[in-house]
């Protein structure tokens, strides 16, 4: 299709309703409601694994505003179970500390807090297992994703002993955690047996579809609206105890709304996270530096209340040529929190192994690390043996060297003291799979003036796809943006898959455009007002044969104070190839999200745990470190010029996620570079350069 807008910077369509602050978030939707809303406060456990024995909500019942505890004993039942991190106040049962236990309801949100404080909850402890080392580890059914657990191609065993040149070493990533700006919150509303909720989330449908039946009514029965979202992250992306909690406070209620908010502190234990992962990798190579033997076999944490397995080492099956190659995924399921999905769950911890790695072997081999990455270029994708389509991640190895200035970069680690500081630069490669969500489906009507009015139940979590949505259906219209009204955020409109796996925009611009085309063909160019074409997109296109997937590389300087081991990056540098860039102005931010959160991870991100509950003592964001903005010094994006047709009819493929791949290795590469010392475990803290 022609691209006009497309290409073009648009600015944010919600962009004044936000910065004016009239764009309503969950938890401020009092205009839609006809009475004062009760206001939730959610109690946890202390014990990891246990049962509750009692709630004493005397003396909360007390308060003159608090107006009823929900517990497992009178909490409304659910019709199915199943799902033990949703299936919030059904039984005694505790899975991990930080776990709904009980529920607080009051006329404002101060009496709700108290009333939490007031309520005295009896627990019996049990023997909780809650660390990873020395844990028991299954194997997995599959892993996130539906990825295998393991595969094995060649003779891994056989090729590794005999590798000229061999390294074996284990590379870690802490628990992360995702906190967005905007905790998890909902507003419920339970009425003549249908229940409408305005949630924090990033699949309108998915919460729907997960909630209906476990509440046991039909799925036409939710509603749920999500107009603005702060931020998501992944945690987002599926609903999570607090969602069902605050439904069952609605339901209880009755036709009173009732309003929910997680407070920061609760995120770190009900909302999923980064579990830690570690990565135990091995490449055997020739003296060229070309691998013939690569495994990784990755171990994760899941827990017992809901499995969830990182897919770490699925970036190693298709990243590099390896005639050799095994990987593998090993979970201990232990009593501690659901985790989650996490900006680029796999990806991230997955190419933190490989790429310092890689790094390493560009040591161990005397060869530049871009060309060494070169060398193991694949002809086609190792897994499937099907053609890459569009892989041009020596084109940006390349790209970024010119920008960056990698020529005459010395060979030899610790090279270069500048004043009190040790100065490297590394790079790392980036990749992440172009997906596409079938199922997705379009409204399009025509208004008076030649406008249009597009609808689709996708979201926008802060990222800018309202305004690239709007710029795909002008362009598959052929119109200008202003004459598009587009209708996004709820459940009564068009199904719509979730705003994950940088998905949403390949899947919901495919669905805009296919139903654009029909619209045309139905009704012409001028169409009479009211005529209205719905599609859904099934599959777009016939995909098959082909190993679709956006690559980047990501420069960084390190600089490493000599005596104390203070670590800086004055410059990062990311360059994609991500398909057609839809709007460079949100598509960057997106980019340079993902870098800077890269880094959070590489200096900063670790959830600290207890070793005796199991619980992140960290659990706020003065004890949780990210990256604010005095850490981040000379950030740039930039892509190649690309149009991936074979992708999306837009040409574009997503880009929520490749910003933070790799990137955290290119920072930890270069501190190598600075210092001589390799750091296999993330974060980098000043203690390890000393
Ligand atoms: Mo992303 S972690 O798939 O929302």
């Amino acid at each position: 299709m022609e691209a006009r807008s497309m290409g073009t910077v648009l600015d944010r369509v919600d962009g004044r309703e936000k910065v004016t602050g009239r764009a309503a978030y969950a938890v401020e939707h009092d205009g839609a409601l006809d009475q004062a809303p009760l206001h939730g406060w959610l109690l946890t456990s202390t014990t990891a694994k246990g049962r509750v024995l009692r709630v004493d909500a005397s003396d909360a019942l007390a308060h003159p505003e608090v107006v009823a505890i929900l517990d497992h004993t009178n909490a409304p039942r659910l019709a199915d179970t199943e799902d033990h991190e949703l299936a919030v106040l059904q039984d005694d049962r505790i899975g991990f500390r930080g776990q709904i236990v009980a529920l607080v309801l009051a006329e404002t949100i101060e009496a709700a807090r108290e009333g939490a404080r007031l309520v005295r909850v009896h627990e019996e402890v049990a023997g909780a297992e809650v660390r990873l080392e020395g844990a028991e580890t299954y194997t997995p059914e599959a892993a996130n994703g539906g990825f295998e657990t393991d595969t094995d191609q060649g003779d891994l065993d056989t090729a590794w002993a005999s590798a000229p040149v061999r390294l074996k070493h284990t590379y870690a990533t802490p628990p992360e955690f995702n906190n967005p700006m905007e905790p998890h919150a909902a507003t419920a509303l339970w009425r003549d047996g249908s229940l409408t909720l305005w949630d924090s989330t990033q699949a309108v449908h998915g919460v729907a579809s997960t909630l209906a039946p476990m509440l046991g009514i039909d799925r036409d029965r939710v509603r749920v609206i999500a107009p603005y979202i702060g931020g998501g992250f992944g945690c987002k992306g599926l609903p999570h105890g607090p969602e069902m909690a605050v439904a069952l406070a609605a339901r209880w209620a009755d036709g009173r709304p009732v309003k929910l908010a997680v407070t920061r502190q609760q995120m770190f234990g009900l909302t999923g996270y980064r579990t830690r992962t570690v990565s135990h990798l091995s490449i055997g190579a020739e003296p060229d530096g070309r691998i013939v033997a690569l495994e990784h076999a990755a171990v994760g944490q899941s827990s017992k209340v809901k499995e969830f397995v990182e897919q770490t080492a699925v970036p190693a099956r298709m990243m590099y040529a390896a005639p050799h190659r095994r990987t593998s995924h090993r979970v201990a399921a232990l009593d501690v929190a659901v985790p989650s999905w996490m900006r680029a769950p796999g990806e991230m911890p997955g190419m933190f192994a490989l790429e310092v790695a890689m790094d390493e072997l560009a040591e161990a081999t005397g060869i530049d690390p871009i060309e060494l990455r070169e060398r193991n270029e694949p002809e086609v994708d190792p897994e499937t043996g099907n053609p890459f389509n569009n892989r041009r991640l020596v084109e940006c190895l390349q790209r970024g060297a010119e920008i960056f200035g990698w020529e005459g970069r010395p060979t030899e680690p610790r090279a270069t003291l500048e004043g009190e500081w040790w100065v490297g630069t590394g790079v790392a490669s980036a990749t992440y799979p172009s997906s596409f969500f079938p199922g997705n489906a379009a409204r399009i009507v025509a208004l008076d003036d030649d406008r249009y009015a597009v609808s689709i139940g996708a979201v926008d979590i802060g990222t800018g796809s309202r305004t690239v949505l709007v710029q795909i259906a002008a362009d598959a219209l052929g119109v200008d943006p202003a004459a598009v009204d587009l209708a996004i955020a709820d459940t009564d409109l068009p199904k719509a898959t979730v705003a994950g796996g940088s998905s949403g925009t390949n899947s919901w611009g495919t669905a805009i455009t296919q139903t654009a085309q029909q619209f045309r063909a139905d009704h012409g160019e001028h169409p009479d007002p009211g005529v209205e074409t719905t599609t859904t997109a099934e599959a777009y296109p016939d995909t098959a044969g082909h190993a679709l997937h956006s690559f980047g590389a990501v420069f960084a300087e390190t600089r490493v104070h000599r005596l104390t081991g203070e670590i800086r990056v004055p410059r990062l540098l990311g360059v994609y190839s991500v398909g057609r860039v839809i709007n460079p102005m949100t598509a960057r931010s997106q980019l340079l999200g993902g870098l800077t959160m890269g880094l959070s991870a590489a200096l900063f991100e670790e959830g600290y745990q207890d070793p005796r509950f199991g619980h992140v003592v960290t659990q706020d964001l003065a004890s949780y470190h990210v990256a604010s903005h005095a850490d981040v010094g000379d950030l740039r994006v930039e892509w190649l010029d690309d149009v991936d047709e074979l992708s999306t009819p837009m040409g574009s493929r997503g880009i929520g996620e490749i910003g933070i791949v790799g990137t955290a290795a290119a920072i930890l590469n270069a501190a190598s570079h600075a210092t001589g010392v390799r750091v296999r475990d993330l974060p980098a803290t000043a203690d390890v350069f000393l």
